[in-house]
């Protein structure tokens, strides 16, 4: 049997407790898997050709997760059973990773699972870029290279071929969304040591180009 003592110590601890103000933990992101990629369709490569240029005028509209999920996978999704990809890239080794920066948060493109993996909660648009429609759009791709894959080379050839791999993406990129409809630019201005600090990015890794994805304003 309790003692009054006893209870009264009870009651007192529940008060406390109370009186604790409680600390708000954000809910857990989960990866966020796509549907899978559309493999026909589309128009045909002459004309996304003909279409295909910089935009810089975007209407802040979401992309809808069956384009994004088209979209990754143009941009450098596994196209073979070996797991290569829809863009060639330096020596057979993978080291350019697609971030996409959306009101959401920034989420990683996992190829292999075709998903989005939870990288930040912020919304960093603004922070992709020089430019002021960078904020507003609902899509920023976010090219990261993988510098300690890059074995064997100096820092300067580690930047060239990372550059080249990302032009190749970026290339893949400009069209699809020419044949989509869709806006993009790519972009190298960039304030990239404040990119890679927000991005929290590890010292070896660092930005090549970002790249704005939406629809076309009016
Ligand atoms: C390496 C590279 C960096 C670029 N950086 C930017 C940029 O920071 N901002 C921008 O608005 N456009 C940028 N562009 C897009 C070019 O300005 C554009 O491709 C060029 O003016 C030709 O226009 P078009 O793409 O419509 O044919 C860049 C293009 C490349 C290839």
């Amino acid at each position: 049997m309790m003692t009054r003592r006893q209870a009264g110590a009870g009651i007192l601890s529940t008060a406390a407790l109370a009186a604790v103000p409680t600390i708000a933990v954000p809910p857990k992101r989960e990866p966020q898997s796509l549907p899978p990629p559309r493999s026909e369709g589309g128009k045909p490569l002459t004309a996304a050709l003909k279409l295909r240029r910089s935009t810089r005028e975007y209407s802040t509209r979401a992309l809808p997760p069956q384009v994004l999920s088209d979209l990754l996978w143009a941009a450098f999704g596994i196209n073979r059973p070996s797991g290569d990809r829809t863009a060639p890239y330096w020596r057979h080794v993978m080291v350019i990773d697609i971030y996409a920066a959306m009101a959401d948060g920034v989420w990683l493109y996992e190829p292999k699972a075709h998903r989005l993996e939870p990288h930040l909660p912020d919304d960093i648009r603004a922070a992709t870029g020089r430019q002021d429609f960078v904020a507003a759009a609902p899509l920023n791709l976010v090219y990261v290279a993988h510098g300690e894959r890059m074995q064997d080379i100096s820092a300067e050839e580690r930047r060239l071929y990372a550059s080249v791999d990302t032009g190749f993406i970026g290339q893949n990129v400009y069209l699809f969304c020419a044949s989509e409809g869709l806006a993009t630019v790519f972009r190298g201005a960039v304030d990239y040591p404040k990119l890679a600090r927000l991005m929290q990015l590890p010292d070896q890794q660092f930005v090549t180009f970002a790249q704005t994805v939406g629809y076309p304003r009016g």
